[in-house]
Formats: structure tokens, C-alpha cells, sequence
């Protein structure tokens, strides 16, 4: 189960009630997008998920280890889940073009063993298409293209892009991205269910808990409803000068979570001048880093904290530590991390920052399907009471136009050339060491 607790959020009974009609209207946008199959997210978690699991049942005959070539929303669902359920081992991700990494991964496995699955619902992302072609060439060193093929799993759009045509030509097995679900609301569709099921993580209750969450997602009510309540304690703070959005997991199999949601968060919500900086912190580590800066810097910060209740592994303090730590004997690790939680919010409490608590039973796949829905849902609201589009992302379509550019691109060249005159720009402000 997750809960969602207030803190020092400044946000009365009266003022939340206000809120209602807005998130009311917003609720009805969104439904009426899910009805003309314009938003399709919603939708995911009553998909029949077979042709996933089905591909990857059969793949794991023959191989052992998964090697997914993606980036953004076609890769950080995927490594999320393989990190909050522990199913990391084995699991690759090439998405950085840095050749550097790109070696680490390729001496770490033995490509004989390993099942490629190259997602990217555009089919044309440059990162994606240089990892797939380089791996491609070096892979072809030790095996045939026949040999590689059976190896291969193209996650991408049903019907257009390169790599549809190229699952088509070279009979390549294939899965869909639908096209009305973005890369950063597709983790639910094959894009991370294939990945997840490969490595063996419970996918019907990574499902199961996507669809709970929607059941209150529905309440008309703040009460009930824990992505209204998400919504409306970062929209109210926002319009109230907090222009930050701190993540903070007492946990750090959530860490990968924070990396997902920051994409969520930043390229659905920052349009037209508006957003929430997405920030990334982890209990306890950051309290040693950061929590100076948010108790006593700018009043320009939410923080959203998320503890585990339950965690799968606990040690005991034995009761005959150093006198100078009595007070530390026989507690539990859990114990001495929520005390550290609760000492963070209470400093942060007296110094005036607004937080809120999202509060975990247990991690597992259930609450993981739950946490993403709940998350998705206050994004898509969120945009209605921003007044902008959370599902485009022109911002990144235009960096991905004008690299494209400057490595020759025909027609967009000049464009790049355009944007940035890059000797100038060194010239006067690159430092060299
Ligand atoms: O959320 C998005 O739409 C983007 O971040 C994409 O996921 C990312 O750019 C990768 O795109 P694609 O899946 O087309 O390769």
C-alpha cells in the first residue's frame, strides 16, 4: 500500500477544498483524452501483456543476459525496476553514447549469452542508433547476422520508423510502443514489461498495483485520491515562488526511481516558461550533502521524501557497543534510517520548508506499478493546471534536430549552424585543462 502524509506543506483543509473544482475540471480533460484514444497510458495496465512475456520466456532459452540499447523513457522504467526489485543482475543498459561505457559493457558479457533488445518508439533516436549499429558491427566479429538476429528484440512503433521497417525486413521479433503513449509514460507498455519480465520480475503485479493506483485515481476526492494530493501540493508551492522539486527516498533501491520521475517531471511540466526543477536527493547520504541548503538556502524547494515501512533485509546494533553510542544499542538499521527521516523533516519543518511524505509498506512490484501510476497521473493533471501539453517535449525534439545537424544531417546542418556559432562559442567561453 502507498500513503501520501502531509508535512509542512501550508496547505489548510480550506485551501485544499478549493482545489477541488480544478482538479475536478483537469480530471475531466484527462478522461476525455483517454476516451478519444489521444492519452493512452491509463490503458496500459489493462493490456494483455503475453506477446512480452511470451518473447521473453522464449529468449531466456537460449540466453541469460539482457542488454537493453534505449535512452529516456525507452530505458529509465526498465532500470528502475530491475533496481526497486532487485533484479539487476545480468541487466545492461546502453544508452549514453560514451564509448568508454560501451566497452565496459561489451568486456562484462559474453555475447553468446545475451538477448539485445533495442528499443525506441521514434525508431530514429541518434544515441539508439549508434549503440545498435556499433554493437551490431562488432557482434557480426564473432557471429553471423543470421546468428545476431535470433538474438534481437526491437521494441519501436506498430507501424512506421527505421527499426519497424527493419523487424519487418530482417523477420526480427518485434513488440509495440503504442503511439499514443510517450516514451516517458511507457514503462507499463512493452517498453518496460519485456525487460521485466526477462529478468523475472513479477509483471501481473506490477500491473496489478498500476491498476489499484487508477481505482484512486478516480476518487473525486483529496482525501482519497493521492495523485490530487500530489498535484495540488506542488501546484499550490509552485505558484507560491517553489520553483525546485526535491525527490528524497529513504531508500536506495528507490534511487533509479528519482532518475524516472525527474524525466517525468521535467519534460512533461517544463514548457512555455513554467516548471519544477526536478532534484534528486537520497536519505540518508544527502543529509550530509544537501539538507544545509534546503533548510537554512532560498525558500524555493519541495521536497517530497518516500520511506519504506518494511524493508526486505534488517541488522541489529548488539547491546555491547562503546557507552559513548548507548543510545544506539540494540536498534535496528530501519529504525536508526526513519529516526534520520524524521530528524530531517522536523529541522525542516521548524525552518519553514513545505514537504510531504509518500509513504511504502513494502517495496515490491505491487507498490512499484502503484508508484509509477500515482506519479503519472499527477503529471498529466499537473499539466492541465499549468495550461501546457505534458505529453509533447519540443524542447528535446529540437536538441535531438540540432545534433542530428551538426553531424551532418542533410537539411538540418544549417539550422545547427544557426543555433550556436560553436568556434566563436569556445573561443570565448570554454576553459581548457
Ligand atoms: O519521453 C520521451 O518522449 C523522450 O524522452 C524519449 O523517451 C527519448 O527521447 C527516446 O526516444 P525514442 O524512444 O524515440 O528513442
Amino acid at each position: 500500500m502507498v500513503k501520501i502524509k502531509y508535512g509542512c506543506s501550508m496547505l489548510t483543509e480550506d485551501l485544499l477544498e478549493k482545489m477541488e473544482p480544478l482538479l475536478t475540471e483537469a480530471q475531466r480533460w484527462l478522461e476525455g483524452l483517454r476516451k478519444a484514444k489521444e492519452v493512452g497510458f491509463m490503458d496500459l495496465p489493462y493490456r494483455d501483456p503475453s506477446p512480452a512475456l511470451e518473447l521473453a520466456r522464449r529468449m531466456k532459452e537460449t540466453t541469460d543476459t539482457l542488454v537493453l540499447i534505449g535512452i529516456g523513457g525507452s530505458s529509465l522504467g526498465a532500470e528502475c525496476v530491475m533496481q526497486a526489485t532487485g533484479k539487476s543482475k545480468g541487466f545492461y543498459v546502453l544508452d549514453n553514447v560514451d564509448p568508454e561505457k560501451l566497452s565496459w559493457v561489451l568486456s562484462s558479457i559474453d555475447p553468446r549469452r545475451c538477448c539485445f533488445n533495442v528499443v525506441s518508439k521514434s525508431g530514429s533516436t541518434t544515441e539508439t542508433v549508434v549503440n545498435f549499429f556499433v554493437v551490431k558491427s562488432i557482434l557480426e566479429r564473432h557471429m553471423s547476422w543470421g546468428e545476431l538476429k535470433k538474438r534481437l528484440v526491437i521494441t519501436t512503433d506498430p507501424e512506421k520508423g527505421f527499426l519497424r521497417e527493419l523487424a519487418i525486413k530482417e523477420n526480427i521479433a518485434s513488440l509495440e510502443v503504442p503511439p499514443n503513449v510517450g516514451g516517458r509514460f511507457s514503462v507499463l507498455s512493452d517498453v518496460g514489461l519485456f525487460p521485466a519480465a526477462y529478468m523475472g520480475v513479477d509483471v501481473g503485479a506490477l500491473l496489478e498495483g498500476a491498476r489499484l493506483a487508477l481505482d484512486y485515481c478516480s476518487k473525486p476526492s483529496l482525501t482519497e485520491n493521492p495523485a490530487w494530493v500530489l498535484t495540488a501540493f506542488h501546484y499550490f508551492h509552485y505558484r507560491g515562488g517553489k520553483n525546485i522539486a526535491v525527490m528524497m527516498p529513504y531508500c536506495e533501491r528507490l534511487s533509479l526511481f528519482v532518475d524516472w520521475w525527474r524525466q517525468l517531471w521535467a519534460e512533461s511540466l517544463g514548457k512555455n516558461g513554467c516548471g519544477q526543477t526536478p532534484v534528486k536527493a537520497i536519505g540518508t547520504v544527502d543529509q550530509h550533502s544537501q539538507i544545509q541548503l534546503y533548510n537554512d538556502g532560498p525558500k524555493d524547494k519541495v521536497i517530497t521524501f518516500i520511506v519504506v515501512n518494511s524493508m526486505s533485509h534488517d541488522f541489529t546494533l548488539d547491546e555491547n557497543i562503546p557507552e559513548a553510542f548507548a543510545y544506539l544499542r540494540a536498534k535496528t538499521l530501519s529504525e536508526v534510517l526513519k529516526a534520520s527521516y524524521l530528524g530531517t523533516a522536523s529541522a525542516l519543518y521548524k525552518n519553514g520548508v513545505p514537504f510531504i511524505t509518500v509513504e511504502i509498506e513494502e517495496l515490491n512490484e505491487r507498490s512499484l506499478g502503484m508508484l509509477f501510476m500515482i506519479y503519472e497521473m499527477a503529471t498529466a493533471l499537473s499539466g492541465y493546471l499549468y495550461n501546457l501539453n505534458p505529453f509533447d517535449q519540443p524542447g528535446v525534439e529540437e536538441g535531438k534536430r540540432l545534433t542530428k545537424g551538426l553531424l551532418g544531417y542533410a537539411g538540418l546542418e544549417e539550422k545547427a549552424k544557426e543555433a550556436l556559432d560553436i568556434d566563436a562559442f569556445h573561443a570565448k567561453y570554454v576553459i581548457c585543462m
